[in-house]
This record gives C-alpha cells, sequence and structure tokens, in this order.
C-alpha cells in the first residue's frame, strides 16, 4: 500500500478533496492511505504554541524547529522521502510525481506563516518542494496536489492504463484537444477528423496539435522536447 503522511497544524482540512472519487475510492479500497499528523500536539506549552517570531526581526511568523522536529521524529520513519512543501523548493514535475508514485509513499510537512526554521530543514534533512511559481497561504492545498497526482498514477486507480500515457506531460508535450457529443454545439462542430473513424489520421491530427499547443503556450517544454526528438528519442 503506497503510505502518505501529512504533518500540518490543520488536520481538520484532510481528506478533503482527496476523500472523493478516483482517490477517495482508492483509499476505501486500500490502495493507498492517509495519515495526518497534527503539529500542535508536539507543542510543550499549554497554548499549543508552534510558531514565534522571526530573528532578526521582521514581518510574520515562523514554525518552531523543536515543535516540528518533535512531530517529525514521531512520524513513523520508513524509506518514504521525507518533503516539505515550499515555494522556494524544486518545482514538482510529472517525472517527479511518477518517481514518487512508484516509491512506498511520502511524508509532507506543511509550513504555515512565513514558513519553518531553516535548523529543522537541515538537522532533518528536509526536500523542498514547490507546485509552482506563486505563494500559498500553507502547505496543505500543495500536499493535497502532490498527493493527488501521485495517486491517480498507483496501480488500478484510472480507469485505463492509457489515459496517463496520453497526457500532458507524458511524451513532453501537453495534451491536445478534447471533443465529446453533440456533434455540433453553438454552431462548433467537432473537427472532422475525430468522427473519420480513420485512427491513424486521428493519432496524426492529435499530435500535431499537441506540438501546436505545446510550441504556442509552453516554449519551455517545446526546446526540452525539440532537444530529446533532435538526439534521437522523444520520451524520458
Ligand atoms: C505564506 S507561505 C511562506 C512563504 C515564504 N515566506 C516565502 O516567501 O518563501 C507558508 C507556507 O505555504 C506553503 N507554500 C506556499 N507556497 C507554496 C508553493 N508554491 N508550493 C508549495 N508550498 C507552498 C509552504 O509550506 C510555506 O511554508
Amino acid at each position: 500500500m503506497w503510505r502518505a503522511s501529512v504533518l500540518t497544524i490543520l488536520p481538520d482540512v484532510f481528506p478533503g478533496p482527496l476523500g472523493a472519487s478516483l482517490a477517495g475510492k482508492a483509499m476505501a479500497a486500500g490502495t493507498w492511505s492517509l495519515d495526518v499528523v497534527d503539529i500542535r500536539t508536539f507543542a510543550a506549552d499549554k497554548h499549543r504554541t508552534v510558531d514565534d517570531t522571526p530573528a532578526g526581526g521582521g514581518p510574520g511568523m515562523v514554525m518552531k524547529a523543536d515543535v516540528l522536529g518533535r512531530a517529525i521524529d514521531a512520524a513513523e520513519t520508513d524509506e518514504r522521502p521525507r518533503l516539505l512543501l515550499s515555494p522556494r523548493g524544486a518545482p514538482l514535475t510529472q517525472a517527479r510525481v511518477e518517481t514518487l508514485a512508484a516509491g512506498v509513499g511520502v511524508v509532507l510537512i506543511c509550513g504555515r506563516f512565513e514558513g519553518v526554521d531553516e535548523r529543522v530543514i537541515a538537522a532533518r534533512a528536509l526536500e523542498e518542494v514547490s507546485i509552482g511559481d506563486y505563494v500559498l497561504s500553507g502547505g496543505e492545498i500543495a500536499a493535497m496536489a502532490l498527493i493527488d497526482a501521485c495517486v491517480r498514477l498507483l496501480p488500478g486507480v484510472m480507469g485505463t492504463a492509457a489515459s496517463s500515457a496520453e497526457e500532458s506531460f507524458a511524451e513532453g508535450l501537453l495534451e491536445y484537444p478534447q471533443y465529446t457529443k453533440p456533434q455540433l454545439w453553438e454552431g462548433r462542430p467537432i473537427p472532422e477528423v475525430l468522427t473519420s473513424g480513420d485512427h491513424s489520421r486521428i493519432a496524426a491530427w492529435r499530435r500535431a496539435e499537441a506540438e501546436r499547443l505545446t510550441r504556442e503556450r509552453r516554449p519551455d517544454l517545446w526546446a526540452a522536447y525539440l532537444r530529446r526528438f533532435r538526439s534521437g528519442s522523444r520520451t524520458g
């Protein structure tokens, strides 16, 4: 079973959307498990304080190393990667998600306030992971995003094995446009090729559209795709 442990000061927000749809069904089926650790239970004072003012001054509060250190130490130690959700972290990619999903699970630490005392990051060898170049109020939504991206790749969770093989990023390209019935909607038809029944034409159209969208919207992905294509490999 793939295991996710989440350390947070807001345990009540979990499982949230992870309890619904594909992820929720997979959790109920025992494909993965979620345990949520309330960091506040590791505070030493009666107010259950988890934060203090930043050394050197400045706005906001910082999560205390001693409290967070105890919470991490109490979480079961195994070979799972310990990831701190952080806007300073390495951007989460589909390739990293695939690696995490292929492993035994993750231990996720959710920051709040201005972030986490740097010493606990170093002392507990936390790897910082970002879900994008913007700042959230806390790591909980980021943790949910990471878990959701992993869980849908676990064996048996998605309806058909092909779904993830053709998705955005699977080959370094964004996904081609999708359509469904009705054939004509507000004067807009489904592209003729998709209703032709000619599978090789459909595949060629989808590949061309995926390339066009990637070129137009994500020059970074497009450049990487071209590099791989020229070096003889479209995947990886
Ligand atoms: C308000 S943010 C702290 C931002 C920090 N002061 C900075 O400028 O880098 C509070 C917490 O939200 C989480 N967080 C915010 N943005 C994130 C992102 N893009 N990816 C992952 N976690 C994020 C982190 O856990 C962070 O410690």
